[in-house]
């Protein structure tokens, strides 16, 4: 059978993802033991998919090679198995390829089954996925958000920024979010009920960030020049949850931050997650983010 699937042909330049991607069609090889093989139904193109696709060889992964299939997480149900504990007929998550079918090692992919009850499919990338694991425990573990706290997240309108924002709002924190546009912004505020947002895209950033007070968390999706702007308006003692570096994925640039003598001037704790590392917690991490799904919080 043939099966579809983008390859890399080329690393992108700039923005210029479509040029990177070409669709090929191969046949399907026969599994080996302990593979599956899912008929994926939706794929998650995801904003580090970017950093996997560059030459980087001292980013948390190795590089993608150029003309190997393009992956990510893939969602479907198993076709063939030769995997315990995967039947065909079940739905599964797994970091598989873009395309018709994914053939992944069960153990390596990190492939799971999930609940076909839940209504919407796409939830298991986003609330019930790695984006609501990534929002918890950086707001929780790495963030250290306690109760009546000042949360601030960046890119807070994006996949997981929508969901730091309200797990923070859930922890009983006030929670704040920095997004780009008055509409991005109203969202935040008027839809999602939180405490206030900065538009990093309007006037006077530092302004708008001053009168907003000081905060104890930064869950911080960007880096850049926004992390400086942020740290000099930490209070004593916060923490910064380093999620993902957005400023720098196809600008060329890396964060350094300028104003880095706050974390001595402030005594402020700055820790990078990976959500990979803590794979192993997922299903707990899912138990929790279903209870504040099923009381309809996204
Ligand atoms: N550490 C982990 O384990 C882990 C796991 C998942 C994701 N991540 C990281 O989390 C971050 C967010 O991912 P996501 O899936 O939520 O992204 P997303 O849904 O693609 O949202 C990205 C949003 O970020 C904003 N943005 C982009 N560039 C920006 C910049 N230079 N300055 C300020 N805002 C910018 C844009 O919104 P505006 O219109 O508001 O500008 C954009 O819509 C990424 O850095 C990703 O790599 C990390």
């Amino acid at each position: 059978m043939q099966n579809r699937f983008w390859r890399i042909a080329r690393r992108p330049e700039g923005i210029d993802f479509a040029s990177a991607l070409e669709l090929v069609e191969a046949p399907l090889a026969p599994l080996v033991d302990d593979e599956i093989r899912i008929r994926n139904s939706h794929l998650s193109m995801d904003a580090g998919t970017r950093l996997w696709l560059t030459d980087r060889e001292d980013g948390y992964q190795p590089p993608l090679p150029v003309g190997a299939p393009m992956s990510g997480l893939v969602l479907g149900e198993v076709v063939e198995s030769r995997a315990e504990g995967f039947a065909p007929g079940d739905l599964v998550r797994a970091f598989g390829q873009w395309s018709d079918w994914s053939t992944v090692d069960a153990v390596m992919s990190g492939a799971l089954v999930l609940d076909p009850t839940v209504s919407d499919r796409r939830s298991w990338f986003g609330p019930l996925g790695m984006n609501g694991w990534t929002a918890l425990w950086g707001v929780e573990k790495t963030g250290a958000a306690k109760l009546g706290e000042r949360v601030l997240v960046s890119a807070a309108a994006g996949a997981t920024g929508i969901l730091a924002v309200q797990i923070a709002k859930l922890l009983g924190c006030e929670a704040w979010g920095i997004a780009g546009g008055a509409a991005k912004c109203a969202y935040l505020t008027d839809e999602l009920g939180i405490a206030g947002a900065v538009d990093y895209k309007g006037t006077d950033v530092g302004a708008q960030l001053d009168a907003a007070g000081g905060f104890d968390v930064y869950f911080d999706n960007v880096g850049g020049a926004l992390l400086d702007q942020v740290l000099t308006r930490m209070n004593h003692y916060g923490r910064v949850a380093v999620c993902g570096l957005l400023a720098d994925y196809t600008s060329g640039r890396r964060t350094a931050p300028a104003e880095f003598d706050q974390v001595l001037m402030r005594r402020l704790r700055i820790e990078g997650f990976f959500s990979p590392d803590f794979m192993h917690e997922g299903p707990a991490l899912t138990e929790r983010l279903r209870s504040c799904t099923r009381r309809a919080i996204w």
